[in-house]
């Protein structure tokens, strides 16, 4: 058989779903497609409406359809309905399933990279409280993480954020200027903000000076390839994890819901990463 599938968003055109598919297609031995096709907000209903009469297999749902698509499914998931956006759509029997692999395919990533991690013990900082955050945090929640701790510039959108809190996780809603004093409390910091993002590469959302040697430092932008504060992390021993493997993980889950299939991915983010160094484009 060969498969279809696609990204729906605005803009859409330089993300690199089609090449990630793409990789996945190659290495399960499948034949197939992926295509973008980029929507404009006036244009959405109609290109959902031309969508459901092509025989597509699942497609990606990216920024700023996340939460508009709900309406059109005929069936959420849990885990996307508590999160309240979709990223994911398998087409199974004709209806329309909705999945979020957002947040999934961070835990996904930070395991590959540190086995080691037993998240029932890890105390978690979370800097940001938009859509990247609220998947991560659910996601670390229901993977049994006892505290989530929420430091956001706005503090109204951190307290919306512990409303998905899971029964045996803790969570408080700090400043980013508390975070900062009390960050030697944490195992992960997860930066899920678009600060320090190219072009505002020297931006960095908090310091790190009180950092515990021992805790995992992660950053979900991966371009510029290193953002600051892992730079500053390294620099003071604590371990990293950038932004690369969370966007191959998503879509490894996404591939895996569409094709019922099991996807090692590490060689691909390895290659991914190649192709971001030699990436002088954007
Ligand atoms: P996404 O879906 O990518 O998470 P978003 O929903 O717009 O995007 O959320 C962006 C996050 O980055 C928010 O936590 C935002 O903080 P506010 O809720 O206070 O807006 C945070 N953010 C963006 N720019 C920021 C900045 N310059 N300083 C601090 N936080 C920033």
């Amino acid at each position: 058989m060969s498969y279809l599938f696609g990204l729906i968003g605005y803009p859409a055109k330089h993300s690199k779903s089609p090449w990630i598919h793409e990789q996945f297609l190659k290495k399960q031995g499948e034949q197939g497609a992926y295509r973008i096709f980029e929507t404009s907000p006036d244009l959405l209903k109609d290109k959902l409406q031309a969508l459901k009469m092509i025989e597509i297999d699942g497609f990606n749902v990216t920024v700023p359809y996340k939460e508009e698509i709900i309406p059109y499914l005929d069936e959420v998931d849990s885990y996307a309905s508590s999160v309240g956006a979709v990223n994911t759509v398998h087409v199974q029997d004709g209806k329309w399933i909705g999945y979020n692999t957002d947040g999934k395919g961070y835990v996904r990533s930070l395991l590959e990279e540190y086995p080691d991690t037993n998240l029932n013990k890890t105390r978690v900082l979370l800097l940001g409280a938009g859509g990247a955050a609220r998947g991560i945090y659910r996601a670390l929640a229901e993977a049994g993480a006892p505290v989530i701790d929420i430091a956001n510039r706005t503090a109204s959108r951190g307290e919306a954020l512990r409303k998905l809190r899971c029964e045996s996780t803790e969570s408080a809603v700090l400043s980013l200027e508390k975070a900062e004093e009390g960050l030697s409390h944490y195992d992960l910091v997860v930066q899920t903000t678009s600060v320090g993002m190219t072009p505002n590469e020297s931006d960095q959302i908090i310091s790190l000076r009180n950092v515990s040697h021992n805790a995992i430092v992660s950053d979900i932008v991966y371009k510029p390839f290193e953002t600051s504060i892992l730079k500053e992390a390294k620099n003071r021993g604590a371990r990293v994890l950038n932004g690369h493997g969370m966007l191959i993980y998503q879509a490894a889950l996404a591939f895996e819901q569409w094709t019922e299939t099991f996807v090692e991915a590490n060689d691909i983010v390895t290659k991914f990463e190649q192709q971001l160094k030699g990436d002088t484009t954007c």
